[in-house]
C-alpha cells in the first residue's frame, strides 16, 4: 500500500482531508445551525512533541511539532453580548452573556469552560470582546495527548478577536491587537484557571506557531523559538492511540509539578542561584541529589536529564542537510536513541507512562526500520510517536494493530502525521 493512502486510510473521524475542505465543511454546518454563512473560520492544530516532556513548566526546552489535525470554529459576530455555541461533535449546544459570565462551577459543560475561559481573560486582559454565533468541530483526538484543549482554546481566543475586529466593511484580515506571546500564555491561563491543569506553554504555543514540516525548538523561558526543517529523509513520523482515557493526568500532572518545585527549593539551599531545573547541570546535580528525598530526586532527575536530550536532538537535526547520506542515518539512529531514552526516563523516574503506552514502545522497538518510540504529551494514557521508515510503514500498522491488540484487547489507532502550519483566520 503507498503512503497516501495508509494517510486516507488513517483518518477514521470522517471529515475531509484537506485542511480547507474542513473549513468549508465548518462552515456549512454554521449555516445548518444558523441559517446563513459565517464570516469566517478559525482553525487550531493539535500537536506531537517529538522530545522534551514535562521540561516546559520547568522553564526548559520542548520539541513539538504542529499536527494536520485541528478544531475548527465557524463564527459570525453578533451585535448584542451573547455568544450562542453548538459544538457539533458531541451535539451540544451553550449559550451565555459576556456581560454576566457564568462560573465554571454552574452546570457548563466542561467543553465551554475553555470558551467562557477565553473570554473572560480577553476582556479581563481588556481586549474588545463581542457577542458571537459559532460552530465547533474537530479531528484532534479528545483527551489523546495530542493538545485537543489548546487547539480549541486557541481557535476560540483567534474566534473572539477577529469577531471583535471584523468592521463589516473591509474585505481585509482585521489586524489582531496581541502578539503570539501574549495570546499563547493567556491560553495556558485559561487552562490553569479554568480547567485546574496547571500545565506548561509548549501546546498552545506550537499550536499558534507551528510551520510546515518543521519542528519547533522553543525555550519555554523566554518564548525565544527556532523553526527547525525536519529533515526525516526517507522516514516518517506514525502516531499510536493506545485510547486509553488520561484519566489521572490532572491530579498527578498538578502533583509532578509540586515535586520539581519542591526540589528547587531544596536544591537553592545549596545553589542560590538556581530559579528551575533548567538552570542546573547534571554535575551540580549529582552532587546535591542525596539531598533529596528519593521521589523528588527522580523527578528533578528526569527532567535535567531531559533538557540535555532535547539540545542534543535539535543538534543532530540542524547539521543533517549538511551530511552524507551514510552519516545522516547515523544522525537519525542517534535521534532515535534520544526518543527512547526519553521514554525510559517518563517511565521509571518521572513515573507518568503506564502498561499500555509501555506495550505500544515495545512493540514498536522491535519492528526493523522503527527507529524511535516514546509516548508524548501528558502521560497516563493517550499516545506514542513513533519515528518509522517509509518501506515498512504498512508492516508497521499491522504489526501494532495486532499485538497491542493480543497484549490489551484494544484496538489501537494509528495516524500518519503530517506536520502542519499552525493557526489560522479563513475569511468568506
Ligand atoms: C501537557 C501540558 C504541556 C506539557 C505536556 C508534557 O500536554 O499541557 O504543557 O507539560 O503535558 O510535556
Amino acid at each position: 500500500m503507498k503512503k497516501d493512502v495508509l494517510r486516507e486510510a488513517s483518518n477514521n473521524i470522517g471529515f475531509p482531508e484537506n485542511r480547507t475542505q474542513r473549513v468549508s465543511f465548518t462552515n456549512q454546518k454554521f449555516k445548518e445551525t444558523f441559517g446563513s454563512p459565517s464570516e469566517f473560520v478559525t482553525s487550531a492544530p493539535g500537536r506531537v512533541n517529538l522530545i522534551g516532556e514535562h521540561t516546559d513548566y520547568n522553564e526548559g526546552y520542548v520539541f513539538p511539532v504542529a499536527i494536520d489535525k485541528h478544531v475548527n470554529i465557524a463564527a459570525r459576530k453578533r451585535p448584542d453580548r451573547r455568544v450562542r455555541l453548538h459544538a457539533l461533535d458531541v451535539n451540544d449546544f451553550y449559550e451565555f452573556c459576556l456581560d454576566t459570565l457564568p462560573s465554571i462551577q454552574q452546570d457548563a459543560p466542561a467543553w465551554s469552560h475553555y470558551l467562557i475561559g477565553v473570554a473572560s481573560l480577553l476582556q479581563a486582559a481588556g481586549k474588545k470582546v463581542s457577542g458571537i454565533d459559532a460552530v465547533i468541530t474537530g479531528d484532534v483526538p479528545i483527551g489523546a495527548g495530542l493538545s485537543s484543549s489548546a487547539a480549541l482554546s486557541v481557535s476560540t481566543a483567534l474566534t473572539f478577536l477577529t469577531a471583535s475586529s471584523v468592521s463589516g466593511t473591509s474585505d481585509s484580515a482585521p489586524q489582531l491587537e496581541i502578539d503570539n506571546k501574549e495570546l499563547a500564555r493567556l491560553c495556558q491561563q485559561v487552562e490553569h484557571e479554568f480547567v485546574g491543569v496547571k500545565c506548561g506553554i509548549m501546546d498552545q504555543t506550537i499550536s499558534l506557531l507551528g510551520q510546515e514540516n518543521q519542528a519547533l525548538f522553543l525555550d519555554c523561558r523566554s518564548l525565544e523559538h527556532e523553526h527547525i526543517p525536519l529533515n526525516l529523509a526517507t522516514h516518517s513520523i506514525a502516531i499510536c492511540n493506545t485510547k486509553v482515557k488520561r484519566e489521572l493526568a490532572a491530579s498527578e500532572y498538578n502533583k509532578r509539578r509540586a515535586e520539581c518545585e519542591k526540589g528547587i527549593a531544596i536544591l537553592q539551599q545549596w545553589l542560590p542561584g538556581i530559579r528551575s531545573l533548567r538552570d542546573i547541570t547534571l554535575t551540580d546535580f549529582k552532587k546535591y541529589e542525596e539531598e533529596l528525598p528519593t521521589l523528588t530526586q527522580k523527578r528533578c532527575r528526569y527532567v535535567i536529564e531531559e533538557n540535555t536530550r532535547v539540545l542534543d536532538a535539535v543538534a543532530v537535526l540542524k547539521t543533517r542537510h549538511l551530511q552524507t547520506a551514510e552519516e545522516t542515518d547515523e544522525s537519525l539512529i542517534h535521534f532515535g536513541r534520544l526518543m527512547n531514552a526519553s521514554h525510559n526516563g517518563l517511565r521509571d523516574d518521572y513515573e507518568v507512562s503506564c502498561r499500555e503506552l509501555d506495550v505500544l514502545t515495545d512493540i514498536a522497538r522491535n519492528i526493523t526500520g522503527v527507529i524511535g518510540s516514546r509516548m508524548t504529551g501528558a502521560g497516563f494514557g493517550g499516545c506514542t510517536v513513533n519515528i518509522v521508515h517509509e518501506d515498512v510503514l504498512e508492516t508497521f500498522q499491522t504489526l501494532v494493530a495486532a499485538e497491542y491488540y493480543k497484549h490489551t484487547g484494544i484496538e489501537p489507532e494509528i495516524y500518519l502525521c503530517n506536520v502542519s502550519g499552525g493557526a489560522q483566520v479563513f475569511f468568506f
